[in-house]
This record gives C-alpha cells, sequence and structure tokens, in this order.
C-alpha cells in the first residue's frame, strides 16, 4: 500500500507516512543522537514492525534515515519489536525483540536478538542471543520482550519484559561478558504485576530509576485511567540478588497518550510514544498514525520522577498578564510564571466551537479536549475519561511555572516535573489562545521553535 502523507506535525517525529509506535534504541553516537521505533511503514495501522530511524543534533529538527531493522530473518520473521542500544567497542549495538508468529497464541515466540553496525547506519543481524532455554522455567517465551540493555561493572546488563505461563506482567534481569552469551540473574520484583503483561522496561542507573508499562491494568481507585499505564519506580538493582529494591513510585504521565518512555543509554533524558494502544487516530486519513514525545530531560527530585522538554526554541513574545491575555499560537512553547496563583484557565488551539482547556481547580490541573476537534474514542469507561478529561496534581509551591510544549496535533503540559501529554486534532485554523489568570504576578512567554529547512 502506497500511502500519501497529506499533514504532519512541524517537529514531533512520526513515521514519516504509516505507522509509529515505541522508541526505540535511544542514544548518542558519532556526534549524533540517533532514535529509532516501532515502525511500519506500509500502512498508518500497527503492522510488521521494522525499526525506523532518526538522526538529530539539536533534539528538534530530526533527519529521517533508511529502516536500520527490516523483519524477515531467521529468529524475526514476522516482526523487530522494541529494544534499546548500546555503543561498545566503536560500534553502535542493538538488542531487540525477535517476533516470529508460528500459529499464534502459545506458539509465538519472542526472542531477543543482536544487530551491530560501524557507522551507525546499516545493521548486520546476528540473530538470537536470548533465546528459549535463557528462560527460566514456568517463564512464556510467547510473551518475552523489549530488552534495555545498559554496562555496569564492565559487564552488559538488560531487564526484559516477561509473563509466568499462566500469570502477569514480571521483569527479568540478564547479565553477558560479550553481548551474544546471557545469563539470568534474577525477576525484578519477585511477583505477578496488577496488568496482564509488562511492557518496556527501562533502566537508569544513574538516577536509580526504573519505567515500565502495564498492560489492562486496573486503575487503582484512579491513580491512573489509562488502561495502559506508564509507571516509574525510583530506587536500585541489587545485582547480586537480581531483585530490585524501592522507595517510591508514581506514574510517568498524566495525559491520555504517553506509553513507552525509554532513557536515552548513557543520558538521563527520555522519550515516549506519544498516542495510546486501543483508540482511533484521526490522523490515519493525513497519512501518518502516532508520534513520539519531544525529548525531555529527566531528574529525581524528592523521590519523584522529575521531566522538563528539551525543545530548540528562541524567544518570540513576553508580557505581564493582568486578568486576561489573548494570542495566536499553534506551534511554540507557552511558559507562564506564577506567584500568588490562585485561578488559571487556558483555552488553547481555539476556533469557535473548537478549543482544548486546562484549568486550575482544587489543587488539581484539569486538562479537557472534548471540543478540542475530531474525537478520540478509548476503551477507558469511567466518567473522566468519556468526558476528556484528564487530571494533574498542582505543586503547592509558591511560584508556579507552567509550560506548554504545542505542535499541530499535540500538546505536552508541565508543571514542577509532572508531564500531561495528550494528543488532539483541531481544525487548522485552530490558534487562538486566551489565559484567564488571578495571580500576584503572571508572566506569559511564547517561544518559536527553532526548525531548519
Ligand atoms: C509496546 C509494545 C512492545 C512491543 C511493541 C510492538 O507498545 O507492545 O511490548 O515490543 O510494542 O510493536
Amino acid at each position: 500500500m502506497t500511502i500519501k502523507k497529506t499533514k504532519e506535525p512541524a517537529f514531533h517525529i512520526t513515521g514519516k507516512t504509516g505507522w509509529i509506535n515505541d522508541p526505540n534504541g535511544l542514544i548518542y553516537y558519532n556526534g549524533k543522537y540517533h532514535a529509532f521505533f516501532q515502525h511500519n511503514p506500509y500502512d498508518t495501522k500497527w503492522g510488521p514492525m521494522h525499526w525506523g530511524h532518526v538522526v538529530s543534533d539539536d533534539l528538534t529538527n530530526w533527519q529521517y534515515l533508511p529502516n536500520a531493522l527490516v523483519p524477515g530473518d531467521d529468529g524475526d520473521k514476522n516482526g523487530c519489536f522494541s529494544g534499546s542500544a548500546i555503543v561498545y567497542g566503536g560500534k553502535l549495538w542493538l538488542l531487540y525483540t525477535g517476533f516470529t508468529e508460528n500459529q499464534g497464541g502459545d506458539s509465538i515466540r519472542q526472542l531477543q536478538c543482536l544487530a551491530e553496525s560501524d557507522d551507525g547506519i546499516t545493521f548486520k543481524k546476528h540473530g538470537i542471543v536470548i533465546g528459549e532455554k535463557d528462560l527460566p522455567e514456568g517463564y512464556a517465551p510467547a510473551d518475552f520482550r523489549d530488552p534495555k540493555i545498559w554496562r555496569h561493572d564492565d559487564c552488559f546488563w538488560c531487564i526484559v519484559a516477561a509473563r509466568r505461563i499462566d500469570g502477569r506482567g514480571r521483569i527479568l534481569l540478564y547479565k553477558s561478558a560479550d553481548l551474544f552469551k546471557w545469563e539470568f540473574v534474577g525477576d525484578l520484583f519477585g511477583k505477578d504485576s496488577p496488568g496482564i503483561m509488562i511492557e518496556c522496561p527501562d533502566y537508569n542507573e544513574e538516577l536509580g530509576y526504573l519505567l515500565y508499562c502495564e498492560q489492562f491494568q486496573p486503575s487503582e481507585n484512579g491513580v491512573h485511567l489509562n488502561v495502559h499505564t506508564c509507571r516509574y519506580a525510583i530506587g536500585k538493582i541489587d545485582y547480586a540478588a537480581g531483585k530490585f529494591i524501592e522507595s517510591s513510585r508514581g506514574i510517568v504521565d498524566y495525559g491520555f497518550d504517553m506509553y513507552a518512555p525509554q532513557t536515552f543509554t548513557g543520558r538521563n533524558m527520555i522519550m515516549g510514544w506519544l498516542n495510546m494502544w486501543d483508540r482511533n487516530v484521526p490522523s490515519e486519513k493525513y497519512g501518518f498514525s502516532g508520534m513520539l514525545t519531544v525529548p525531555r530531560k529527566v531528574s529525581v527530585v524528592d523521590g519523584r520522577l522529575y521531566q522538563e522538554p528539551l525543545v530548540s526554541c528562541t524567544e518570540a513574545y513576553k508580557t505581564e498578564v493582568n486578568g486576561k491575555l489573548l494570542d495566536n499560537v499553534k506551534r511554540g512553547v507557552i511558559t507562564v510564571k506564577t506567584t500568588g496563583l490562585e485561578a488559571l484557565e487556558m483555552k488553547m488551539r481555539a476556533d469557535g466551537e473548537n478549543y482544548t482547556t486546562l484549568t486550575l481547580q482544587n489543587g488539581e490541573w484539569v486538562f479537557d479536549r472534548s471540543k478540542s476537534g475530531e474525537a478520540i474514542v478509548g476503551v477507558e469507561k469511567d466518567a473522566d475519561s468519556l468526558s476528556g478529561i484528564r487530571r494533574m496534581p498542582c505543586s503547592d509551591k509558591k511560584d508556579i511555572t507552567l509550560t506548554i510544549v504545542m505542535d499541530d496535533f499535540s500538546v505536552e503540559i508541565f508543571e514542577d516535573g509532572r508531564s500531561l501529554t495528550s494528543t488532539i486534532y483541531p481544525p487548522d485554523a485552530a490558534d487562538g489562545l486566551e489565559l484567564t489568570v488571578k495571580a500576584k504576578n503572571c508572566q506569559y512567554e511564547r517561544a518559536d521553535i527553532i526548525l531548519r529547512a
């Protein structure tokens, strides 16, 4: 199928044409940032997974390269699923999941494969390096995926999402001296996750956190409303015991659309998939489905994951706000700095009956995309989800700074390190911004994204 693309976001990574899901192999290599991603070039729906590939030197302008991994070989006959990258001996190595469908169900095989490259563009596959025989007794080779690799104490380590036969999600730790032979070390949590399966586990040794997603996870009395949820757990891996020692936890994002975040290997930066499973994607008719979030600097502050957007932009407009401000903006970074904030309401991408709102209500940010434009329908049946609403706690600090990264089909909202990420599909003409604030002081800034031709 040839896909004709008629629209695209200005600075968010898409599959160019076709489908995109998880970011993969995020790394800095040979002077450039590399982002790979789950990609179906043949359709705007999920299908035979390739690894699409983009590079950048400013984390904002991305150049498309040929697909890095194409399925069809031994071990990855029906797909090259998610994985990660590491630089070793001057080469770029990819550890990813080879998907073989067989007759479906229990006969599916998801096993970990290795590929290497001398130039970061063309990859040579080595086939399966963590196979069925390397799975401990009682774990399902049909649900074993998404290896995340790093180096520690002169060894390679990786974590892989897994499932006990007749059980739920687990995260397994493996160790290798040479990237080719891997040894099972431990089951990080040692118990089933509430979600039916864990996906895309990720570990940042320096900051001490684990990220992972759970599929079909009960909402835990509204802690999160997306049935597919991204979590972080702050803590450290005990390498000798093969266990994760956790000190606190939370959800990675409060919006509708962030999944499978991955940390750049060796850098305190993440990107996620800016979309969600089990929802319609209105942009299919424009020839693309899904995007990646902008890169985000991460840190751990007071036991929580703290995110700040990394986009290259330049100040375009700055003003004090007394009560109300009107502006026009479709793309850019909006910053609202306040002291003594009492009330705030922001309408974005407004045009007549269409607008997206963010309102401060009883100590939380309430995001509403019910009038944003084209409807997005998911599987979530709670009142907020059915009304297009997501909520994020507002910090109790004296000075509150709100940062919003806006592109044609998304808003990424940040406040005190928390993020609320959502797709929106408003009409092209919708560029009205209306800010109503009650605060001691309020400063509004709009920055333009620095886009190269
Ligand atoms: C997560 C995921 C991964 C898998 C990939 C397949 O979104 O389901 O577990 O590797 O997508 O595209």
